[in-house]
């Protein structure tokens, strides 16, 4: 049930700095926000739509300013990727009662920089607001620039997921097999890898946590893989250099395993790299801008074939905000996490 008003816009600030437990849905708060003034230069007066909520941002809790942000002290109004309606604009690329998509403050209604937001185009709302998180969104563009921009994957050839009912993860999985590549994907529960291999078309999907990473991986794909998709590092990076073949690429998304712990663990078997001729390619998605039109078309024209579709997790109403990221950072959602607020300002 809803506790705020409507007609009040509405933020979420960080209440307090997580205990011994983590992060609980009292870490977060919802309070009323300040009334907005009418836009200025370079400003849009926007109304949420859909929220997306990143694990990623609970290491800048209490922690130092990164890339991605200034650390969050107590008080503090987060800022996530999202769907806005524009309320009100001087900027002419951004009119009245369109939809955008970008980096704003956790707030039900308020300014923003003009320059903060791209344009949605006008069936966004017939495509669906959630995809433009999702398998359209950032996710979607990290998924196609790690599997096809940079590690160019080939029809036929066998690919390894690994984190892959997470927002990025679950993309890779279809992309790849919309590119007609044979699957092999790996979850952390049963629920989720029925999910894999069930609605995601994942050939293969094995549980991390049911026994040793090589021995799970060489069972799921007993010729080998040719390219690894890797989200989470550690055991699993090191099962999937264990398993490529002659030329296989390792593309490094992303090391889940390894966030927050003191010691960062590489592979330990990495001299395979020499007598295998092996690659291992990070990247980082927004060096890749300009292929987002690429992008855009092939993803595009997939999602209007139903070939691929948004894996989301979607709690409705803004109150749900500080719950929802509790629930994500304990595992219990699957692909992106996103609020639905319907009844703004
Ligand atoms: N390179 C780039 O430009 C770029 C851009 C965006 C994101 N990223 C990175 O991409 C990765 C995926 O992002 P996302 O948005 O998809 O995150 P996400 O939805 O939170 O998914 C990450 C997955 O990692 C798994 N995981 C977490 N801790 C783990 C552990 N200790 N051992 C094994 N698996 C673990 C979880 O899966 P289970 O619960 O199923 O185990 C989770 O679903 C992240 O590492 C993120 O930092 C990179």
């Amino acid at each position: 049930m809803s506790t705020t008003a409507p007609g009040t816009p509405y933020e979420v600030r960080l209440a307090a700095l997580p205990g011994p437990e983590g992060v609980t849905p009292a870490t977060f708060a919802v309070h009323p926000a300040p009334a907005p003034v009418p836009p200025g230069p370079g400003e849009v007066l926007v109304s949420l739509r859909r929220l997306g909520l990143n694990a990623g941002l609970a290491n800048r809790i209490g922690g130092p300013d990164t890339a991605y942000g200034p650390g969050l002290r107590p008080g503090d109004v987060p800022e996530s990727d999202a769907v806005v309606e524009i309320a009100a604009s001087a900027d002419p690329a951004l009119p009245p009662g369109s939809f955008a998509v970008g980096k704003v403050p956790w707030r039900t209604y308020g300014l923003v920089r003009a320059e903060a937001l791209r344009p949605l185009p006008a069936d966004a709302v017939a495509t669906g607001l959630d995809t433009y998180l999702t398998v359209l969104g950032h996710v979607g563009f990290t998924a196609w620039t790690g599997l096809i921009a940079v590690g160019a994957v080939r029809t036929g050839e066998s690919v390894f997921v690994s984190g892959a009912a997470g927002g990025v993860g679950s993309c890779v999985v279809q992309f790849a097999r919309a590119r007609g590549a044979h699957v092999v994907a790996s979850a952390g529960s049963p629920g989720k890898v029925a999910l894999l291999t069930g609605e995601l078309g994942a050939d293969a999907a094995f549980d991390h946590r049911a026994g040793e990473a090589a021995q799970l991986l060489r069972a799921a794909a007993p010729g080998g893989i040719d390219l690894c998709f890797d989200n989470v590092g550690g055991a699993q990076l090191e099962a999937a250099l264990d398993c490529l073949r002659f030329r296989g690429r390792a593309i490094i998304c992303g090391a889940a395993s390894q966030y927050g712990s003191r010691e960062v663990r590489g592979p330990a078997n990495y001299l395979r790299m020499i007598y295998q001729e092996l690659t291992l390619r990070g990247f980082t998605v927004t060096e890749h801008e300009d292929r987002r039109p690429d992008f855009e078309a092939e993803v595009g024209a997939w999602v209007r074939e139903g070939r691929v579709r948004s894996l989301h997790t979607r709690l409705d109403g803004f109150d749900a905000v500080p719950k929802a990221f509790a629930g994500l950072l304990a595992g219990r959602h699957t692909g992106r996490t996103l609020i639905a607020v319907e009844e703004s300002p």
